[in-house]
Order: C-alpha cells, then sequence, then structure tokens
C-alpha cells in the first residue's frame, strides 16, 4: 500500500514539475450589454489590444441586453457551448457586465431577478469549466453641473459586488475606476470618447481601447497570477490613465 502511494505520488511529480503554474493559455468570453459589445463597448479592444497573442476570445456583448434577455436569446446558451469547445486547450475566463438595461423600468428584471441571474451565470460557467469574473458596469458620462458624472449604476454596482462576495467569485470594480477616470479627465475630454455626438454611454473606437485598457489593468492589478503572462501591456497607456490623463 505504502510503495502505491508512494508511486502515486510520484507520478504526479513527474507529470506536473510546476504544480503552481498553468501552462494553458487564455479564452475570453465576454457576456454583457452594448457596453460590451461591438460597436459601443470595450470587448472588441479588450480582444484585440489586450489579449497576449497565446491567448483568444469572443465578444458576446449584445446591444440592449439584460441578464434576462441575454439567455432568452440564445447569447448564454453560445457562451456555455464556448466553454466547452474551448476549455481543453485553454483557461476559459467569463467576463459577466449587465446593470445599464436591467435598471430601465422597461426592462422587465427587478433588483433581485438581476441579482439572481448573475449569480445563475457565475454558478453555470463554473458547472461547464470555465472561470466567471463579475464586471461592475462601465460608467455613464453624463455630466451634472457639479462637474461630476452622475453616479445612476451604484445600485447594479453594489449587487455585483454582493454577489461576487457570497459567491467567492472574482470580480473588478469597473464602474468605479471607469467613473474615477472620466471624473479626472473632465466632461471636454470625456466626450472624444462618446460614440456618436450626445451619446454619452457608448464608446467609440478609441474610447473602446482606453476603456478595454482599464479593465485589463485591474484584472493583471488584482489577479496577476492569473492574467499576467497572458497579458499585452501599454505601460504608455496605463500610466495616462492611471494620472488621470485624458488618453
Ligand atoms: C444574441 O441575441 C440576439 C437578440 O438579442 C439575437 O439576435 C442573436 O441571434 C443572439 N446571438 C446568439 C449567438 O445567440
Ligand atoms: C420610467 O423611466 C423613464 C425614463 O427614465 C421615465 O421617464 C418614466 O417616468 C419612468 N416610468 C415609471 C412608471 O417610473
Ligand atoms: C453602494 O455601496 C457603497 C459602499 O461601497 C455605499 O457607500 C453606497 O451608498 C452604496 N450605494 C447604493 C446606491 O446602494
Ligand atoms: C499604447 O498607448 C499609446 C498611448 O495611448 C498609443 O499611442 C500607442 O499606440 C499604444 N501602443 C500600442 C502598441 O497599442
Amino acid at each position: 500500500m505504502y510503495a502505491l502511494i508512494s508511486s502515486f505520488f510520484f507520478v504526479c511529480a513527474i507529470a506536473s514539475p510546476f504544480p503552481k503554474h498553468e501552462a494553458k493559455p487564455l479564452y475570453w468570453l465576454l457576456a454583457g450589454d452594448s457596453t460590451t459589445a461591438p460597436d459601443g463597448g470595450w470587448g472588441d479592444a479588450f480582444l484585440s489590444t489586450t489579449v497576449a497573442s497565446d491567448s483568444s476570445g469572443h465578444n458576446y456583448g449584445h446591444s440592449g441586453a439584460t441578464t434576462a434577455s441575454f439567455r432568452a436569446s440564445g447569447n448564454w446558451t453560445s457562451v456555455t457551448r464556448d466553454i466547452n469547445t474551448y476549455k481543453s486547450d485553454y483557461q476559459v475566463f467569463v467576463t459577466i457586465q449587465f446593470g445599464h438595461n436591467d435598471q430601465k423600468n422597461t426592462s422587465g428584471v427587478s433588483l433581485s431577478q438581476y441579482k439572481e441571474n448573475l449569480l445563475n451565470f457565475v454558478k453555470e460557467t463554473t458547472t461547464a469549466g470555465g472561470h466567471p469574473i463579475l464586471v461592475t458596469p462601465l460608467t455613464r458620462r453624463n455630466f451634472q453641473s457639479d462637474g461630476k458624472v452622475a453616479e445612476n449604476l451604484a445600485t447594479q454596482r453594489n449587487i455585483t459586488i454582493e454577489v461576487a462576495t457570497y459567491s467567492k467569485t472574482k470580480y473588478i470594480d469597473l464602474n468605479k475606476a471607469s467613473e474615477t477616470y472620466v471624473n479626472a479627465i473632465g466632461k471636454d475630454a470625456a466626450s472624444k470618447y462618446n460614440l456618436a455626438a450626445g451619446d454619452w454611454t457608448h464608446l467609440n473606437e478609441w474610447g473602446g481601447v482606453v476603456f478595454a485598457r482599464i479593465v485589463s489593468d485591474l484584472l493583471v492589478e488584482k489577479y496577476p497570477v492569473e492574467f499576467e503572462a497572458h497579458t499585452k501591456a501599454n505601460d504608455t497607456l496605463s500610466d495616462i490613465i492611471k494620472a488621470g490623463e485624458p488618453a
């Protein structure tokens, strides 16, 4: 028996000389609304400018999506299907960022349903063999008369963090980081990221690059072991953002 056990450990030691180092690259699945989606969100720029060449992903962000419609439309099924497709070759991470549409009084999604829906996305990601990351919703850039942006997603931010804490899930506070940055650069500089004149929610192409860098920097700073080796850095851009200067 002793010999059996010791040879078992011997085999493990040979098979895994670096047990703490996960060699697989990353596959990113981005779940969210228009602020993640192509043409208006940070998702495409995240994949094209921050993900290292060993890694890849797919942006499933969808304009108008709530935590309920994302499932009803079949987009969530695509996410779980992709986890299964990619998990043998990659560590699959799923970012989950909702709130802008859930919060509308016409969404049909109550705060308790929003919370439950986020928790179900987390659980189903894990069950499928992926790694969930909750992301608090990107700030809107509507400035008030005091020169600061309106904090109109604080409830959704707090619920997202509550779900992450309760379920012991990784999360990044994009809402706070994006709000801090936008307040630092001010209204005129922030308007340069608008998808169209007067659209203070959606991002143009360069806005996507800037806010994707904020997402990436939050991930790498909070979880360096998981993400640093699989991230394309841009220290110039990161430093400009950290200094609170317009990028
Ligand atoms: C995502 O949802 C939209 C509707 O909101 C739908 O048109 C589209 O086909 C869905 N995409 C996938 C891959 O399920
Ligand atoms: C729903 O929200 C809209 C836009 O924010 C607002 O104009 C409207 O009064 C609200 N309706 C109700 C029933 O709360
Ligand atoms: C959100 O949580 C913060 C503490 O992190 C609290 O100060 C704030 O009042 C909360 N906001 C809302 C709208 O619940
Ligand atoms: C890095 O960021 C700087 C400053 O925003 C930008 O000019 C440059 O094109 C970026 N470099 C790469 C390789 O994306």
